[in-house]
């Protein structure tokens, strides 16, 4: 899976920050296996970027930055490994999941694995303000994880449920990962806080699109068959929204009760459809894009460095990705 295009410094920063993650997953020999798996299928390393790009508006020194880079990819790396195991997801990255090229059981140990070594990384980083808003995002990223298995199938939930989730589980590491790399070069308050309120609208636009592209995206552009989120109970923004058009609501919520009984083993292309044919991914896409203009908001605020330009870039590429 492809890397986000990063310029100039910042790209020989990041290729250090990826040599600094193989580092830091050595250790036990399949533990090292499996994690290595997941690191070579690549991804976007949107987290170790907002770190660095965060860290222009302090002392920028690739030192202090690494440590809370690398432990954010790893934080991010461990969910995604016991989220495969929750959705059952046989492919990330354009890759068997973990949980699918071993098993479950294994995937389950992985993620602590990780999580093992996310913390171990932390522990580097003088600033106990950072340990403390890592572990607190941790927290909100279970509680979010675990709202949603929760509402699985709940046809009902409000469109604030699914925000709140999103929240928690999405949009608070990356509102972090921007906030911590200001921190990590002692910017100035108001302005870590900024990046947090960018980040956290990046992040939020960023799940609402992930939900889209589960939906609309093709197996290439994801790197995982989509549907998955419709099979596994998953209702997302589009669905709700789906769910509020009187002229397909009946025929849909007859769908997704179908798909719940056959437990997801089960042709999900009719719900797909319906649901594209309503107004519901259009009123998600203008969600997110509210979201990507409050980012832009608070981008504003900034000082005017020629990071604030990279910045914008990644808003703007958010809403229209297809990866
Ligand atoms: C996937 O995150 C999980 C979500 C929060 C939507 P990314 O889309 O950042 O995953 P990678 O790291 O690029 O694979
Ligand atoms: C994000 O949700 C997962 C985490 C925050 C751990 P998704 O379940 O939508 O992520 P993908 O689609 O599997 O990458
Ligand atoms: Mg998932
Ligand atoms: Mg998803």
């Amino acid at each position: 899976m492809k890397r986000l295009d990063i310029f100039g410094t910042l790209r020989k920063d990041m290729e250090y920050i990826e040599r600094e993650l193989f580092r830091s997953i050595e250790g036990n020999e399949l533990l090292n296996e499996t994690s290595l798996h997941l690191l070579k299928a690549g991804g976007k390393r949107l987290r170790p970027v907002f770190v660095l790009m965060g860290g222009k508006f302090g002392d920028y020194e690739i030192e202090s930055l690494k440590n809370v880079a690398v432990s954010l990819e790893l934080i991010h790396m461990a969910s995604l490994v016991h989220d495969d195991v929750i959705d059952d997801a046989d492919t990330r990255r354009g890759q068997l999941t973990v949980k699918s090229k071993w098993d479950n059981k294994i995937a389950m140990y992985t993620g602590d694995f990780i999580y093992a070594k996310a913390l171990l990384v932390a522990t580097q980083l003088p600033n106990p303000e950072i340990h403390q808003r890592l572990s607190k995002a941790m927290v909100e990223m279970s509680i979010g994880e675990m709202e949603q298995i929760r509402d699985f199938f709940n046809t009902e939930q409000s469109v604030r449920r699914y925000l709140l989730r999103i929240r928690r589980k999405t949009a608070l590491l990356i509102a972090v990962s921007c906030q911590l790399g200001a921190i990590a070069v002692n910017a100035d308050p108001r302005i870590s806080n900024l990046l947090y309120q960018y980040g956290y609208n990046v992040g939020m636009a960023f799940q609402i699109q992930d939900d889209l592209l589960d939906l609309c995206g093709t197996e290439k552009q994801i790197g995982k068959p989509p549907g998955n989120d419709i099979r596994q109970g998953n209702i997302t923004l589009p669905v709700i929204y789906a769910l509020q058009d009187q002229v397909i609501r009946e025929r849909l919520l007859y769908e997704i009760t179908r798909i719940h009984h056959m437990n997801g083993q089960c042709d999900v292309s009719n719900a797909i459809r319906m649901i594209k044919d309503s107004s519901g991914t259009q009123r998600a896409e203008q969600l997110a894009t509210q979201y990507i203009n409050k980012a832009l908001g608070a981008l504003a605020e900034l000082p005017d460095l020629k990071i604030k330009r990279n910045l914008k870039d990644i808003a703007h590429f958010v809403t229209k990705r297809a990866y």
